[in-house]
């Protein structure tokens, strides 16, 4: 898999407000949890001891070095993922927003997003954040009753998740907040009470993720083992399903695989990625797409936490590859990113993204294929997949491009 492919995964995840391909975002990787969930491959480690203060400011020389390249982009959006970011001062989330509104010109409606899990200590520290500038927030809160999150290797319980999301909800404009689904053992029934209940929760933006075995993790063992059973296909079919119909109904219909938004709702930084716009990323281990020279160039810094960190301090940046993509690459990158999105891939950005048609770009007969399958569309206004394509995206994807 190439390391835009792990990216691609590592963000997981119709009808998306028509924001234009000049949308541009920030990501700032935070590190560190307070312990390692069993399902988890994101770049993210539990540490004794940090010095908070260093990495922010190897994080704010990351930044620098990645505007004296950029020039005068506007940011529209800057996002703190992790890891867990929700672990970082509010004095230091404040400190990266002014020193990101420093560094670039920002849009009058950047949006602020920071991922947050719901301990009580962490939502203790809501107030600091909004104060900081963010106004949008993202909580892992992965399921809805006690047991689910012990399995699940959670600290928290429903309760304080729910009490979190409230909370959340009196201290920013925005607030979504994660699930995973698909566990073992977990029923329809079950699911659909528990989505119905995260529904009376909502605020306009839900993740929903069905649980998938990453390697090198805790359930990766078990699952290898036998101790940990998914569900049957078909069962997981269902469960989706029930999914897309349920947030259809509530009105907050899937705008990618995985994430579902009331209209004006949808994370305006993630649609950055899925619409292959670009962006920066600082922080260990953090992905970038950025155009420079009229050539699109794939960033990736350095992941471990304290290599990053020595390496900023001794050279100012801990970039370990920063390279031209190929139109090939280009269009490759842009279909298994922009076919995520229930818009799908606009006809326009592909011309002007990766200078080529999007008819071009395509094989004729395994294109014809998919679309006599009533996996794909293509239009006047582009090429995108259709519920049954979204549903099977990878078996499509390798089907499109071989
Ligand atoms: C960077 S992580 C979470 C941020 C935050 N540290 C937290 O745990 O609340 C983003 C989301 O990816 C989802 N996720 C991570 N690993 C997953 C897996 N193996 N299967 C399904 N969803 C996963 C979880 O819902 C998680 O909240
Ligand atoms: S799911 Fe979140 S809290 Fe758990 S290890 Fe991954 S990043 Fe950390």
């Amino acid at each position: 898999m190439s390391a835009f492919a792990q990216s691609v995964a590592e963000t997981r995840g119709a009808g998306a407000p028509a924001r234009d391909a000049a949308d541009f975002g920030v990501y700032v990787h935070w590190p560190f949890c307070l312990s390692k969930c069993p399902y988890c491959d994101f770049n993210s480690h539990v540490r004794q001891h940090f010095e908070e203060r260093r990495f922010c400011a190897a994080l704010a020389a990351e930044l620098e070095h990645y505007a004296a390249q950029t020039g005068t982009r506007v940011v529209t959006s800057l996002f703190f993922g992790g890891g867990t970011p929700s672990l970082m001062a509010p004095e230091s989330v404040a400190a990266i927003i002014a020193r990101v509104r420093a560094l670039w010109p920002t849009a009058a409606d950047l949006e602020i997003t920071l991922e947050a899990n719901p301990t009580s200590v962490e939502a203790g520290r809501f107030a600091g954040y909004s104060a900081a500038g963010v106004n949008r927030v993202s909580l892992g809160v992965q399921a809805l009753d006690d047991a689910s999150l012990a399995f699940l290797g959670r600290r928290h319980s429903a309760a304080e998740a729910l009490a979190a999301i409230e909370l959340a909800t009196r201290h920013f404009p925005r607030t979504s907040f994660d699930l995973i689904y698909a566990r073992p053992g977990q029923t329809l029934a079950a699911w659909r009470k528990e989505l119905a209940a995260a529904l009376a929760h909502a605020r306009g933006h839900l993740s929903l993720y069905q649980l998938t075995i990453e390697p090198a993790t805790a359930f990766a063992e078990a699952y290898a083992r036998g101790d940990l059973i998914l569900p049957e296909e078909g069962t997981s079919a269902a469960l989706y399903e029930a999914t897309q119909e349920m947030l259809e109904a509530a009105g907050l219909p899937a705008y990618e695989i995985s994430n579902h938004a009331a209209a004006g709702e949808e994370s305006r930084h993630n649609l950055t990625y899925w619409r292959y716009g670009d962006y920066v990323g600082v922080g260990p281990g953090a992905h970038g797409r950025l155009t420079i020279a009229g050539e699109k160039r794939a960033t990736r810094q350095h992941r471990a936490p304290e290599a990053w960190l020595e390496r900023v301090e001794r050279s100012g940046h801990a970039t370990r590859q920063q390279l031209a993509l190929s139109p090939e690459e280009c269009r490759e990158e842009m279909l298994m990113m922009g076919l995520r999105l229930a818009e799908g891939v606009d006809r326009e950005r592909f011309l002007h993204t990766c200078g080529m048609a999007l008819e071009t770009a395509l094989e004729g007969e395994r294109l014809a294929r998919l679309v006599d399958g009533g996996f794909l569309v293509l239009d006047a206004r582009g090429l995108r997949a259709t519920a049954a394509g979204r549903q099977r995206l990878n078996a499509v994807l390798a089907a499109l491009l071989g």
